[in-house]
């Protein structure tokens, strides 16, 4: 019998890729989301589709399709996110706005639209950042990243409330990886498929509602 759906948003690489790599090996069903909607993952159990988070016509647009498939998602990861400012040590209108249209506006407007096609006691992971924590900052860098990442904490929280009973919710910090998120994909403590099966770990568990939670450390995070 075949295990849940999954939704995988920025499956076509880094640890979104390796997320849906590994859920398929574990023989779920997995929708993968890229802004294109070209996925190099070739599985039966596998669909990739488009989405732009920057687009609300392209949020719409998946939930026509998925609302045309009638299948509900016992897991969701919102995984996308950009960080144009990494590494900068002043903020830049350009990617300041580039960071909070995906990684708050586009993630906020594309939960609400997945809500209702999240099964009952689903699970809803997003994945921030511990460069979002306020209590343990201590650079001044990546000034839009951070926030952005800040404020998808606080969305996780205000989720946490609205749905107590419903989903199990959390946010959490995948470790430090090497994908091309920050333009170099040497740098990191881990390779994708490392933090990849972390989240899997973490994501099976009975967490707690609610909780930051540090993949790297198995502990929580400061808020
Ligand atoms: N790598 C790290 O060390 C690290 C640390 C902490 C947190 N994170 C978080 O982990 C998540 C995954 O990051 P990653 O390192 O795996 O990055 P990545 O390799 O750059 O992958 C990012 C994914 O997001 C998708 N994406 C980019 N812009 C999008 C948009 N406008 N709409 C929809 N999807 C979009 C990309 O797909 P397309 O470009 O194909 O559309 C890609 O699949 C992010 O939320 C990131 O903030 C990463």
């Amino acid at each position: 019998m075949k295990k849940q759906f999954v939704l995988i948003t920025g499956a076509s690489q880094g640890i979104g890729k390796a997320l849906a790599e590994l859920f398929l090996a574990q023989d779920y069903q997995v929708v993968g989301t890229s802004r294109s909607g070209n996925i190099a993952i070739s599985h039966p159990s596998f669909q990739a589709m488009a989405l732009d988070l920057t687009q609300m016509e392209s949020i719409k647009t998946f939930e026509a399709q998925i609302a045309s498939k009638d299948s509900k998602f016992g897991l969701l990861i919102n995984n996308a996110g950009i960080g144009p400012d990494l590494g900068t040590s002043v903020p830049e209108e350009k990617s300041f706005d580039q960071t909070f249209d995906v990684n708050v506006k586009g993630q906020v407007f594309f939960t609400e639209a997945m809500i209702k096609h999240l099964a009952p006691s689903a699970k809803l992971i997003n994945v921030s950042s511990k460069m979002g924590s306020i209590e343990q900052c201590v650079g001044t860098d990546s000034v839009a990243y951070r926030m952005s990442k800040t404020a998808l904490n606080m969305y996780t929280k205000i989720l946490t409330n609205r749905f107590a009973g419903q989903f199990q919710i959390a946010t959490l910090h995948p470790g430090w990886v090497r994908t091309n998120i920050s333009g170099d994909n040497t740098k990191g403590r881990y390779a994708p498929e490392e933090s990849a099966a972390m989240i899997f770990d973490f994501v099976c568990s009975n967490f707690k509602t609610g909780i930051f939670w540090n993949v790297e450390t198995n502990s929580a995070c400061d808020w």
